[in-house]
């Protein structure tokens, strides 16, 4: 089974051609199904988008949604609507951390959009400040400690969801695939070659899903467990427990690209 992966594609920044073009480039690597790890647009065209990508390419797209498929929206009513969208399209899932989706006899995909959880870095005194926290209607006016109090919560929220759904997957399957946007180790935050710097940090891992994913694979050494991954838009490969990897994913902003094809037994 091949897979084609592509994360942070922002298909709101590109023109109908491009778009095209773009979904041309999926279909060109043969896929039987696509893997998308977030940031696929942002709220008000996100459903277009999704619907749009899906007929053209009609092939199975499991996807999780990163911080900017929020933009302009709120968390709560985006993810809403995406799982009735899902639910009228049999080729749309949406990874919750409520399904196990097998791919193959051996192999299942979970998933979850995860959150920058504010636990990793320099989170007291960094002097980022993302788009996040002024376009996404739960994390506006909100004043910073709160501000942090709430990004735990979508951490926590991410890491209870996948716990058990997880725990289910790796008793089945010898090898499962999660999909989420965030990466959730400090090893898994790339940019530029090397590990994000303590004051991107606190916004660009979620330290809630990386535990759960070392407890769960600490203890279960004939199961291999691949994370994707991508928000940083910058690549790397990091090999956290024999049994544990993770693969960030590359993008650019305007010139989305298929960032692997996966071959999956
Ligand atoms: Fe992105
Ligand atoms: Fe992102």
């Amino acid at each position: 089974m091949h897979i084609a992966w592509a994360t942070d594609i922002h298909l709101n920044f590109l023109n109908e051609q491009k778009r095209e073009g773009f979904f041309h480039s999926i279909s060109a690597r043969n896929p039987d199904a696509v893997f998308i790890t977030g940031d696929i647009a942002e709220a008000p065209s996100l459903r277009f988008h999704l619907q749009e990508m899906v007929d053209s390419i009609q092939k199975p797209l499991y996807f999780v949604l990163g911080n900017h498929d929020y933009y302009h929206g709120s968390i709560s009513s985006i993810r809403n609507e995406i799982n009735a969208l899902c639910e009228t399209n049999q080729h749309l899932t949406y990874l919750c951390g409520n399904q196990v989706i097998e791919l193959t006899k051996n192999t299942a995909v979970v998933g979850h959009d995860g959150w920058g959880d504010g636990r990793l870095g320099n989170v007291e005194h960094t002097p980022v400040r993302l788009n996040d926290f002024r376009l996404i209607e739960e994390l506006t006016g909100l004043e910073y400690t709160k501000l942090i109090d709430k990004l735990r919560e979508l951490g926590d929220e991410s890491a209870s969801a996948i716990q058990q759904t997880l725990a289910t997957a790796l008793d089945s399957y010898e090898h499962v695939i999660f999909l989420t946007h965030v990466p959730p180790f400090k090893e898994a935050c790339w940019y530029e070659g090397q590990v994000g710097s303590d004051d991107w940090l606190p916004f660009f891992t979620c330290k809630a899903v990386g535990e759960v994913l070392l407890e769960l694979m600490q203890h279960r050494p004939s199961n291999q467990l691949t994370v994707l991954c991508g928000h940083t838009h910058h690549e790397g490969t990091s090999q956290i427990l024999s049994g544990l990897r993770v693969l960030t994913g590359s993008a650019k902003y305007g010139a989305p690209h298929v960032h692997d094809v996966l071959e999956i037994d």
